[in-house]
């Protein structure tokens, strides 16, 4: 349902937005799909909507009056100038995060991404809201960013409350990123802010030679717990115990026997529940002081493939039953 972005249209969006609900949000890059930066339920739930293969860290979006030590544990002087310089607009900040940011919207990375959006439809909704907005671009995976609200209604109109409509967006290009983590930033995604006025205020930024759009949600091994996690291959009907001191990350009332400890990502086999409750499941296993955990890989579909790819990615190897013991090979 498009919603006109009048008084009337931007209370509907914060009440949904408010209720857990992910919307159309118009910006001046593109239509972000947005909800509750700060609940994790919501976040699982754009990563569902987006049918995205794999769990990217998302952008938290700001109000322009928006205290920013809520999210942030630190901000370096070369942010501060680029805020000033460029905020509200299309440029997107990478920097420390706080522990109040949801795992699920950073990656499980110690940086988190802010971006304070220009657009007046997108800074009305933040003011009210009164917190950070996740919001990756509004499309299913795999298809082109949406720049109008009929292009969001169209591809996503049946799995989110309502979306606003802003006007056709004035970029129509995502934002600029720059990681300003470490002392020298450096451009993580081309974008609408043009390098040069970057240059201009900063000086100097590195523009890493290869493909500068990495994301760390693309790389081989990047949220992996301390504890090594073995992901279970094949099917398993009967099986010896577990070995001593192992804690489980079970799914869908499937069971080993012989766990010491049993974390259950969801009993009832609800993906969207289980991407929620994953990396803090992963933690809590990890600083439960058990030797190894081990995982059920979960259904393919839907949020399954980006569980997978997170548990794939966190994995030190995979584990199966030989038909009279338990082999783990590390990978
Ligand atoms: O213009 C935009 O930025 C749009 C509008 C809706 O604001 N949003 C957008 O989001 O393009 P998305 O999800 O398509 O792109 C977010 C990208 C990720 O793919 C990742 O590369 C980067 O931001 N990112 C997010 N958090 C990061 C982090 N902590 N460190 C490095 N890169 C990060
Ligand atoms: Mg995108």
């Amino acid at each position: 349902m498009i919603e006109c972005a009048n008084e009337e249209g931007i209370i509907h969006a914060v009440e949904a937005l408010k209720s857990g609900k992910c919307i159309g949000l118009p910006t001046e890059t593109v239509y972000g799909l947005a909800g509750n930066g700060l609940d994790p339920l919501a976040v699982a739930r754009i990563f569902e909507i987006k049918q995205r293969p794999s769990f990217d860290p998302l952008i938290l979006h700001v109000a322009e009056e928006y205290d920013l030590d809520r999210v942030v544990h630190s901000i370096p002087d070369s942010a501060h100038k680029l805020m000033q310089a460029f905020w509200p607009g299309p440029l997107t900040l990478v920097l420390p995060r706080q522990t109040t940011v949801p795992d699920l919207v950073t990656s499980g990375l110690e940086t988190v991404a802010l971006r304070c959006p220009r657009h007046p439809v997108a800074q009305e909704v933040l003011r009210r809201f009164d917190g950070p907005l996740a919001a990756p671009s509004a499309n299913p995976f795999g298809r082109l960013s949406p720049t109008t609200a009929l292009a969001v209604d169209a591809e996503l109109g049946d799995r989110i409350a309502l979306t606003l409509d802003g006007g056709p967006c004035e970029k129509g290009v995502e934002s600029s990123i720059l990681d300003c983590s470490s002392a020298q930033p450096r451009l993580l995604r081309p974008g609408a802010l043009p390098l040069e006025l970057l240059r201009d205020v900063m000086g100097e930024i590195v523009v890493p030679e290869s493909n500068p759009v990495v994301a760390p949600g693309m790389l081989e091994h990047h949220y992996a717990p301390r504890t090594p996690l073995y992901v279970l291959s094949g099917t398993l009907d009967e099986t010896g115990d577990l070995p001593g001191n192992t804690g489980l990350l079970a799914f869908g009332g499937n069971r080993l026997p012989g766990a010491a400890i049993v974390k259950e990502l969801s009993q009832v086999g609800d993906l969207a529940e289980a991407a929620f409750h994953l990396f803090s499941y992963m933690r809590e296993l990890d600083l439960s002081g058990v030797e190894r955990i081990v995982a059920f890989e979960v259904p393919m579909d839907g949020l399954g493939r980006a569980i997978n790819d997170r548990l794939k990615k966190a994995s030190a190897g995979r584990v199966s039953w030989t038909g009279s013991a338990w082999s783990f090979v590390d990978r």
